[in-house]
Parts: structure tokens; C-alpha cells; sequence
């Protein structure tokens, strides 16, 4: 698979350019050590070992998982500190966590709601280990985690009553930062961190403070208020990442889709060889799929299974046969669909890995 050259590809393919993601892992992990803050990335983007290790040897402190799936698939990086940052309720997970618990130093859970920790007692009581709890403090998505203050000293109550279970911390996913523009970022960082630290001093103000999202990672890293970030996307990019929220340049975006242009049906439209089981149906707010990388206006804005719909004020100087590079919109699900990325330095392949943790969402 090493030193051949993009041009014996097959398409579709996913790309990742190694020494862009070396340099993306890099700068997050200076700019969280220059802060003095640790860095859990989210391993729930890239779900592949050969990323882990790169990140722990960078100097991540942990990974962060969304499932115990995750971090059992993550085990062969050498990982110490795993979090899994979900709402663990069923008593059947108990003697994995366990098994988790003692293959690693260190096993956080989260705990959500009254509800949800009554039933992670009852899991950490089953598994009969010691599990580190971080408080879920919903910060704005209204996904997971305690509303108000009375909430929170409820979960801290119960946490309180189980010796397999301590609490070590307060946490969100400020997720709804990627609707944010880059000016109103900050205002609204700052706004999540209020609420988390109130939150966080109505139980107890010595907890830390662990958001986490890619958009808000280096303005969290500002506030000098945080003892963890998680960011996930940040060492690939996408869409999301590079243009609408604008936290880092197109030209750092690692992770391409290479395709081949299939067809050219009327003036106006080509199609590709890649759709939904590529880029899956996620797309930008509007409507975009897929953007080229090339800098040219050529945009996928609409998926069928096997095909991407092809259009933009360029469109009619491709030909059938062209190949393209394609940014994601969301590369999160894109990873997730393949079983491997093509590791390249340019032009040249240089490795093939594995997405270990692919499908992996038990
Ligand atoms: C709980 C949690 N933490 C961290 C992240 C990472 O955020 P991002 O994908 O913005 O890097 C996510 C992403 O969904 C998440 O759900």
C-alpha cells in the first residue's frame, strides 16, 4: 500500500493527510499546555488507535469516549485516563466497565440527571470498582445534563451516598457553538462558562470545569476559568469547523474525500461516485454536503445512496473521468462509514489505517 501514488487509487476514497493532523494535534495540545489546561480529546471523529497515540503523545492526559464500545477499541493506543462521556444506565455494561476499569489508571463516567445517576449507582454497584463521576451541566444544546442548581445538588446527592462513586468534576458539550458566528463566539463562551461554573459552585466551587467542542476549544482555553478541554473534530476539520464557524484555516483541513466524476447528465449538474454512504446525509444549514478543496465554486448539494449531485458556478469545467477532492461538511459520520482512510503526504500514499472503533456505538 506504501509509495504508490494517489493516481493508482481507486475512488471513492477518504484521505488523511498525516502531516496536516500532525500539525493540527500539535498546535491544540501547545496552546492547551501554554494555557496550563489538559487536553481529553473526543475520540468519537477519527475512532482509529493510530490518532489516539498521536494525541497521547503529544501530551493528551486522556481520551475522552462517547461509549464503552469506544474505549475498549481504544485500549491498544496505551491509553491511561479514558472518560466516557455518555449516560451509562444498564446493568449488562457493569463487567465491561469493570474489565475497562482495570486495564486503565483512571475511568470517568458522567453523570446526567437525578434519573440517570440513580441507574449509574446501580451499574458502578454491579461492576464493583471505583468510578470518578463528572457532573453533565446542560450549557445551552439541551441534549444531556442538569438544568438547574436544584438538579445538580440532587445528582450530587446520590453520587454521595455510593463509595464506588466520586465526584471529580463538572462538564458540557457547548455543541451549539456551531451555529455561532466567529464575532459572537467568545460573548457566547464566556456565557456557557457562567453557567457552568454556577452550577459548578452550587455543588462544589473546588470541582473542575470540562467543556468541550472544537469551535470553543482555543476560547475556552482564553477565559482562563477551565481545567480540561475535549475537542474532537479539531485535528481533521470540515466545513464546520473551516467555514462556517472559521476556527481554522480550509487550507488545515486533513481529511479529503477523493471521487471521480461519473457523469455530466445536462449543463449545469455533474455527478460523482460518492453519496450518502460517503458523506452521509449530514450537510451544512445551506445545504451543502460537500465543498471541493481545490478553491473552486463545486459543491455536493444533494446525496443519494451511491451518487453526489454536483453543482456551482464551476461545475461545467469538470469533465466524466476528473477526480476531486472533497471537505465534508461534517467529517464526524464520514470516518464512521469507512472501514479505512488512506494515509497520504501529497501525492503519496504512505499508510492505510484501520477505523478501530468503527460502529462501535455500544
Ligand atoms: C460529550 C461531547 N464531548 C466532546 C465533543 C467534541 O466536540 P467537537 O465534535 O465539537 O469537537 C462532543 C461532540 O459531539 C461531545 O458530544
Amino acid at each position: 500500500m506504501t509509495n504508490r501514488t494517489l493516481a493508482e487509487l481507486g475512488t471513492p476514497v477518504v484521505l488523511l493527510e498525516r502531516a496536516r493532523m500532525e500539525r493540527n494535534i500539535r498546535a491544540m495540545q501547545a496552546d492547551c499546555a501554554a494555557a496550563g489546561v489538559k487536553l481529553w480529546p473526543h475520540i468519537k471523529t477519527h475512532k482509529m488507535v493510530e490518532v489516539a497515540r498521536r494525541q497521547l503523545a503529544a501530551g493528551a492526559e486522556g481520551l475522552t469516549c462517547a461509549k464503552p464500545g469506544e474505549a475498549e477499541a481504544m485500549l491498544p493506543s496505551g491509553v491511561k485516563r479514558i472518560f466516557i462521556a455518555h449516560s451509562l444506565v444498564d446493568v449488562r455494561v457493569a463487567p465491561r466497565l469493570a474489565t475497562l476499569a482495570g486495564q486503565l489508571e483512571e475511568l470517568r463516567v458522567a453523570a446526567t440527571s437525578p434519573a440517570q445517576a440513580e441507574a449509574l449507582a446501580r451499574v458502578a454497584v454491579a461492576a464493583g470498582v471505583k468510578l470518578k463521576v463528572m457532573l453533565a451541566v446542560d450549557t445551552g444544546l439541551g441534549r444531556e445534563g442538569v438544568r438547574d442548581a436544584a438538579a445538580a445538588r440532587a445528582v450530587a446527592e446520590i453520587v454521595g451516598r455510593f463509595p464506588q462513586l466520586k465526584l471529580a468534576g463538572c462538564y458540557t458539550h457547548e455543541g451549539q457553538l456551531y451555529g455561532a458566528e466567529p464575532a459572537a463566539q467568545r460573548a457566547q463562551v464566556d456565557a456557557v462558562i457562567d453557567r457552568l461554573a454556577a452550577v459548578r459552585d452550587a455543588v462544589d466551587p473546588d470541582l473542575p470545569l470540562w467543556p468541550g467542542c472544537s469551535v470553543t476549544a482555543r476560547h475556552m482555553l482564553a477565559t482562563g476559568r477551565v481545567q480540561v478541554v475535549r475537542p474532537g473534530a479539531y485535528m481533521f476539520g470540515d466545513i464546520a469547523l473551516a467555514v462556517t464557524t472559521k476556527v481554522m484555516p480550509v487550507a488545515d483541513v486533513a481529511v479529503h474525500v477523493l471521487v471521480t466524476v461519473v457523469d455530466r447528465p445536462e449543463p449545469g449538474l455533474a455527478l460523482i461516485d460518492a453519496g450518502s454512504k460517503v458523506f452521509s446525509s449530514d450537510k451544512t444549514a445551506q445545504g451543502v454536503h460537500a465543498m471541493v478543496a481545490d478553491g473552486r465554486d463545486i459543491q455536493v448539494v444533494r446525496v443519494n445512496e451511491e451518487h453526489g449531485f454536483v453543482r456551482g458556478a464551476d461545475v461545467d469545467t469538470l469533465r466524466v473521468g476528473d477526480r476531486l477532492r472533497f471537505i465534508p461538511a461534517h467529517i464526524c459520520p464520514v470516518i464512521n462509514l469507512t472501514d479505512f482512510v488512506t494515509v497520504v503526504e501529497g501525492d503519496t500514499v504512505v499508510d492505510r489505517w484501520r477505523v478501530d472503533a468503527r460502529g462501535r456505538v455500544d
